[in-house]
């Protein structure tokens, strides 16, 4: 019981705070649910009593449980690394997983934490449609769950989210391609190939339309044209981000118009991260580009190996996301449930998962190049001399 009472009234309490800030905001999307409260309970009214402050958790460690897609690409180790050293600096009980890229694996997971006493959740969502169903428990038990990265869709069960700013990241990588070419300037034509992370993930719906904002007033006039023709986000989309399947999307987008330093020219793959920018790039290695006339590749996420294609040439740029602010972030917010704080939150109206905005933190990209990376990576102790150049 102490428990439930531990969770639930900072739940409660900061509910309270949303729902006059979202009653305030104009817009008549659906109301934020009373998540992590039973049925019973509706205290999203603007005018309802303010409840007496939480008092601080002093007592049992609070039991995290942390659930990450997957161990394949670095940037989820990274997060997974992070939280948990962060959280049990801070005391917390830590119960992290990795999913395999596998949706059962993971829903599996979860239901093994819950069961297990996890008191807050802590999801990077492999597919963000795929947990209605799971955190339906942790929503009867008032365990709040904190979406990680991606957003959980579909389920009021999702208390918070944390991510870096997902359109602006598209955005970044659009204005990249844009200035490399000059794009309002010249008359083109500039040939250009795009490629997005996985369906499931509902970041691709922030960070290609980012890029798209930059890029589809050029793709109008002409001034951009895509080979292939192909523009459309689930055309474009790369299934589990996998750096293979963009490989052989774009082996077969070389193979149809001859994209080849002797054939049919080509500026530019906007790529949306940099597991998908790796597969591109292996791809127009293998076609005959060099260093001397590669194609601009944008990326996301600094992963040691786009670092190295930058280094190389390969890679034009990525957008670093410092996965040690966002673990820092998250920490801060379940520090703030534990003790009954407000949790700290910056936007309210972008990031809605099918049932309401979920109160969101955003922290904010860095575009990564050349002239940059080392301060970057290297300077901010993110990546040692010599993980990027042994
Ligand atoms: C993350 C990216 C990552 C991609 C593939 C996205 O949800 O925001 O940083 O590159 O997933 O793991």
């Amino acid at each position: 019981m102490k428990k439930i009472f531990k969770i639930l009234l900072p739940t409660v309490l900061v509910l309270l705070t949303f729902g006059t800030f979202t009653a305030c905001s104009g817009n008549d999307d659906p109301t934020p649910p009373p998540a992590g409260a039973g049925q019973e309970q509706a205290p999203t009214q603007p005018d309802a009593p303010t409840p007496p402050d939480a008092p601080p958790v002093t007592g049992d460690a609070l039991r995290v449980g942390v659930s990450m897609p997957t161990m394949d690409l670095q940037r989820w180790n990274q997060d997974g690394e992070n939280l948990q050293r962060m959280l049990s600096e801070r005391g917390f009980v830590v119960d992290l997983q990795f999913a395999a890229n596998d949706v059962p694996t993971q829903v599996a997971q979860i239901e093994n934490m819950i069961g297990a006493g996890a008191e807050v959740l802590v999801i990077a969502a492999i597919d963000g449609d795929s947990l209605t169903e799971v955190l339906a428990q942790a929503y009867e038990q008032n365990i709040p769950v904190i979406a990680y990265d991606r957003l959980i869709m579909n389920t009021p069960a999702v208390t918070y989210y944390a991510t870096f700013d997902n359109f602006l990241v598209g955005q970044m990588q659009g204005e990249f391609i844009r200035d490399a070419l000059d794009l309002p300037n010249q008359d083109g034509p500039f040939y250009i190939e795009f490629f997005t992370g996985d369906p499931g993930d509902n970041n691709i719906f922030f960070f290609f339309p980012g890029a798209m904002s930059i890029l589809q007033p050029f793709l109008d006039d002409g001034t951009l044209v895509s080979p292939s023709g192909q523009t459309d986000i689930m055309t474009v989309a790369t299934p589990g981000w996998s750096s293979e399947n963009a490989q052989n999307r774009m082996e077969n987008l070389i193979a149809l118009n001859n994209l080849t330093p002797g054939g049919h020219a080509l500026h530019a793959v906007m790529c949306s991260n940099d597991s998908t920018a790796q597969g591109v790039t292996n791809a127009l290695i293998n076609a005959g580009f060099t260093a001397d006339n590669f194609p601009i590749v944008t990326g996301q996420d600094c992963d040691i190996i786009s670092v190295r294609n930058m280094i190389a040439g390969t890679q034009a740029m990525s957008v670093f996301k410092d996965t040690r602010v966002l673990a820092s972030n998250v920490v801060d917010m379940v520090a703030a449930i534990a003790d009954g704080r407000a949790v700290p939150i910056n936007n309210t109206t972008d990031y809605n998962n099918g049932v309401f905005y979920v109160p969101t933190y955003l922290s904010d990209p860095i575009v990564a190049t050349l002239e940059n990376y080392r301060e970057l990576l290297i300077d901010g102790g993110y990546y040692t001399e010599a993980e990027l150049y042994g």
